[in-house]
Formats: structure tokens, C-alpha cells, sequence
């Protein structure tokens, strides 16, 4: 009896110890800050121009007058993260880290003392990224001016905060494999491809997310919840009537908006407006060109043909029954957005074509309508007055006209949303106008 548990003991010792060995990883000795000099202008420039596309700034930027250096939150179901100072300030940032704990980080998402990583950071899209592009952002890092701020620490509810159980999640989620040219596939497309899943890391927002916050899989770009913004799918599943091809996605993606879809406002507009704005015209056309194709087959009459249509039949839906939503939206909003069906235009976003209207999920719309659009946010200087004044049931019933007025039927659970947002951005409720 007393030989077998020793024989257990023993077996699961060495089982304890070779998951530590396996689990742990080793710290990369600190280098000196390298300095800027050793660093080419084109090396650094090639980084900035990947950090916009990669929206480093977005995540680890809290103040204008502290760009790079962390302490932005990460609300997530299992507590807090806060984003960290990636500025090469030796003690509060990453001025100590060599190239090769860089891109350890980028690609394996273990810092430089060998602990875990959260994949709030999407490290899991940056393994992507070619050896040369690695090194274009290290440069451009290393010669950020270095910033002395120390993020607030993490608030991971136990045993989340035990960044060693990520091994776990890595072992069922995460494949370090990068992403492989297609043969089959263009130049043009195949970097497109590279851009959109490596440094782009679109799917991180627009692909929906399993109870491990794990991007699931087979479900790529099939739309998703994120910050409190809605994602719209861009897979065949896409909410738009008038489907994106590759000159509606350039001119989105380049300019911010598109004569059919409208315009990118939210965190997109962010993405559009500082993250692709030094991405050269190349990049944007390869970006449409592989967005197009998870589209699927182009339709076949026109995209022209087919607003008109739809613009039309919208018009005949405003049939002036004097419904409360249709007078809610003729007196407000059809001043800035009706349209001629022969020739909408992006900055007046025809309501009947926009992913806003016709999305399953209503959170875009309310959103735009609570907030509005400042001249900061979505397109630079071009404002869209917010509706916070009106009540609940304003905004609901011009929310379901709106989807009527798209040939869609009523969103369910509006009500609930609304109020989670008015919650969410801190507003109370207005009861202005309505009936005591
Ligand atoms: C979606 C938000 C997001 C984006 C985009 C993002 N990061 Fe981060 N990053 C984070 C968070 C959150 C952490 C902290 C993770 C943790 O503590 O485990 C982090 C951590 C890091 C770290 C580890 C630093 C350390 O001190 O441990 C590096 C390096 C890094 N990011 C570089 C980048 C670069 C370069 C880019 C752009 C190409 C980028 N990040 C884009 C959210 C983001
Ligand atoms: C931080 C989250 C985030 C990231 C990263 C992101 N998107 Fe988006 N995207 C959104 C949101 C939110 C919207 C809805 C914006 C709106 O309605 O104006 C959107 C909208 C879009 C649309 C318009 C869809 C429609 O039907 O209205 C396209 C096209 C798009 N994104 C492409 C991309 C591409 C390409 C990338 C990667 C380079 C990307 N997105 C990365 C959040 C993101
Ligand atoms: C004074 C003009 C004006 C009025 C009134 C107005 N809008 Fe807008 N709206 C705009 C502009 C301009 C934009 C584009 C903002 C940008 O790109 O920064 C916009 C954007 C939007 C968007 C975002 C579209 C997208 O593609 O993501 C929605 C949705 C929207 N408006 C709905 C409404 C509704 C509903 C009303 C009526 C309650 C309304 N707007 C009233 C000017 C207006």
C-alpha cells in the first residue's frame, strides 16, 4: 500500500513538473534603449504606417499628450485589463525590451519577463506579421518620445488574474501558425489578406466571440458586439442591401463613406479616419479587393440599378400616414438624409441602405441618434446633431419606421437596448413630450 501511493506521489510530481516547464516560459535579459540613430527613416516610417493600420495608438492611448503610453480599460467578463505603456521609457515602458522580446510579444503574447499576455492585446492577428514588418514597428516604437506613466493595475477577478492560466486558453485557442499566401489568389488579394488579418486584425471587432472571448471559429466576419458598437457582418451574411464590392469598400475604407452604405462613424470611424489614413492607396485596394471576395459572387444587376430600386420603394414607404415614427422622421431627419434615387450621396446616408437601419442588431442607430456624430468622430469636421432630447418612445417608434421604411420588420427588444445605452453613456432618460 505504502510503495503504490509513493508511486503515485512520485508519477504526479513529475506530471506537476513537466507542466511547469512546459507552462513557463523564460524572461529575455534587458538591452539598453536602443537609440533612434540605429533605426533608417524608411524603417521607421514603414513602422508608423503599420502601427495606424494595426491601431496601436486607439488601444494604448488614453491622452493626446501622452500618445502610446497605456492605461486605456478593458471592461471583460472576468474583470479589468489596462492596456500598458508601449513607449520606450526604460522603467514605464518597453525602452528595455530587445527586438527579440518585441517580437516574442507580437507573435507568442508573452512579455519580456515571461508572463502571459492577455489577448485583449491581438496578438493572435499580429503573429501574422513578416519578420520585416516586426522590425519597422519595433523602430518606430523605439523612437516614440518615452513617456513616464504607469498604467493602473489590472483588476482580473481570481484565478483570472493568473496570467499563467492563459497557457491554457493558448493550448485551446490560439494556433502561432501564421497565415500562408493562397496560390490560387492574386498578389493584390493575398495582401490584402495580410493586411486585414495580421496587422489590421479586423475580425477582432467584426467576427463574433465564444465564452472564452475567443473569436469563434467558422464564423469569421459574421458580425459582432464590441464596445458597445455594432460590427456589421461582411461574409455573404451582410446586412447591407446594396452588397460591398471593391470600389463601395475602397472608397469606405480610403474616405470614410460610400455613396450606397453610408459612412464610418463609431470605433470604424477611428479605424478609417486615424488608424488607415498613411496606408498607401495600394494597401486600401488590396484591403477591398479580399473584403469584396468574403462577400461572395458580385450580384448581378448593378449596385446603381439596385439603390434606385431600393431608394424608391423607401420613398413609397413614407406614404405620409402620419404615423408617429414617419412625422419623427420627416421633420428630423429627412432634411440631412432623403435622397434622390438616382443619386444618393454618402454625406446625407441613405437610412434605407445603411447597416445602421438594416442590421439585426439596433445598437448603431441608437447610438448615432444618442450621441450624434461630433466633428471629431467620423467624418473630420462634418457633424450630425444628437437626439438625446427626444423620449424613449420617440426614438423607438422612429426606429421602427426606419426599419419599415427598409421593407424590415420591427427590431425585437428595442426598448431594452435603448435603456442599456442611455445607461451605458450616462445619460437619463428624457420623458419630454410624453403623456403624464
Ligand atoms: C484592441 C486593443 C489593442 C490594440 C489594437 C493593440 N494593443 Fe497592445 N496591448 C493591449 C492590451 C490590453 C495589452 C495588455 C495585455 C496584458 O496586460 O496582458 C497590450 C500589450 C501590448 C504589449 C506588451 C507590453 C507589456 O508591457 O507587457 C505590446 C508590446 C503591445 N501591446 C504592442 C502593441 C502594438 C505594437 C500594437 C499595434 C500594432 C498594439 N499593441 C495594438 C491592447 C491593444
Ligand atoms: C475596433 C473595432 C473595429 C475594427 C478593428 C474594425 N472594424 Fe470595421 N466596423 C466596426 C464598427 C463598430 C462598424 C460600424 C460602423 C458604422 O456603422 O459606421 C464597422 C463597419 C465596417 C464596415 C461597414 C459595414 C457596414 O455594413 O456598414 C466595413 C466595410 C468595415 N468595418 C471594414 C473593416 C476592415 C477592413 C477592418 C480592418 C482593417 C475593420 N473594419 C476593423 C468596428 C471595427
Ligand atoms: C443636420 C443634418 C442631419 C440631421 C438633421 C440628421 N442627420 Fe444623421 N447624419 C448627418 C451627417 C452629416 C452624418 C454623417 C456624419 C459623419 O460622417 O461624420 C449622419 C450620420 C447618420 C448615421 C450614421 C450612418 C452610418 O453610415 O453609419 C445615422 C444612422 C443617422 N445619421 C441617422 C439619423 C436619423 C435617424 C436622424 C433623424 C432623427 C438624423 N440622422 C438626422 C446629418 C444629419
Amino acid at each position: 500500500m505504502g510503495r503504490t501511493l509513493a508511486t503515485v506521489l512520485v508519477v504526479v510530481l513529475i506530471i506537476l513538473a513537466a507542466l511547469f516547464f512546459l507552462i513557463r516560459k523564460p524572461s529575455i535579459a534587458a538591452v539598453e534603449t536602443p537609440a533612434a540613430s540605429s533605426f533608417s527613416a524608411e524603417q521607421v516610417e514603414r513602422g508608423r504606417v503599420l502601427a495606424g493600420i494595426g491601431n496601436c495608438a486607439t488601444c494604448h492611448t488614453t491622452a493626446e499628450d501622452k500618445p502610446y503610453a497605456g492605461g486605456r480599460d478593458f471592461p471583460t467578463g472576468f474583470g479589468t485589463l489596462y492596456s500598458t505603456n508601449i513607449t520606450p521609457h526604460p522603467e514605464n515602458g518597453i525602452g528595455r525590451w530587445s527586438r527579440d522580446a518585441f517580437v516574442r510579444s507580437m507573435r507568442e503574447g508573452i512579455a519580456r519577463d515571461g508572463s502571459y499576455l492577455y489577448p485583449a492585446f491581438p496578438y493572435t492577428h499580429f503573429k501574422n506579421l513578416s519578420d520585416e514588418d516586426l522590425d519597422a514597428l519595433y523602430a518606430y516604437l523605439m523612437t516614440l518620445e518615452p513617456v513616464a506613466y504607469t498604467p493602473p493595475e489590472n483588476a482580473m477577478h481570481f484565478p483570472f488574474n493568473l496570467r499563467f492560466l492563459q497557457w491554457g486558453w493558448q493550448l485551446l485557442f490560439f494556433d502561432s501558425k501564421p497565415i500562408q499566401p493562397d496560390p490560387q489568389q492574386s498578389d493584390e488579394w493575398n495582401r490584402g489578406a495580410y493586411l486585414a488579418e495580421g496587422a489590421g486584425h479586423c475580425t477582432a471587432c467584426h467576427s463574433p466571440r465564444n465564452l472564452f472571448g475567443a473569436e469563434k471559429k467558422g464564423r469569421a466576419y459574421a458580425g459582432a458586439l464590441i464596445d458597445n458598437w455594432y460590427a456589421p457582418a461582411l461574409n455573404p451574411e451582410q446586412p447591407v442591401p446594396v452588397h460591398w464590392d471593391t470600389d463601395t469598400l475602397y472608397s469606405y475604407l480610403r474616405e470614410g463613406r460610400a455613396d450606397y452604405q453610408g459612412v464610418a462613424v463609431g470605433s470604424m470611424g477611428e479605424v478609417v479616419h486615424r488608424g488607415l489614413q498613411r496606408a498607401p492607396d495600394s494597401d486600401i485596394h488590396a484591403l477591398a479587393a479580399y473584403l469584396a471576395s468574403l462577400a461572395g459572387p458580385a450580384k448581378v444587376d448593378g449596385a446603381a440599378r439596385r439603390a434606385g430600386e431600393l431608394i424608391e420603394a423607401a420613398h413609397r414607404r413614407t406614404d405620409g400616414d402620419r404615423s408617429h415614427g414617419e412625422n419623427l422622421y420627416i421633420s428630423a431627419c429627412a432634411a440631412c438624409h432623403y435622397n434622390a434615387a438616382n443619386n444618393p450621396m454618402a454625406l446625407r446616408a441613405e437610412l434605407s441602405l445603411n447597416s445602421a437601419v438594416t442590421a439585426g442588431d439596433p445598437t448603431n442607430l441608437l447610438r448615432v441618434l444618442l450621441q450624434g456624430v461630433p466633428a471629431d468622430e467620423g467624418s473630420p469636421g462634418i457633424v450630425m446633431p444628437d437626439f438625446a432630447s427626444l423620449s424613449n418612445a420617440d426614438i423607438a417608434s422612429l426606429a421602427q419606421f426606419l426599419r419599415k421604411r427598409a421593407n424590415l420588420p420591427p427590431w425585437e427588444g428595442l426598448d431594452k437596448r435603448l435603456e442599456e445605452l442611455r445607461q451605458t453613456l450616462g445619460q437619463a432618460a428624457s420623458h419630454a413630450g410624453e403623456k403624464q
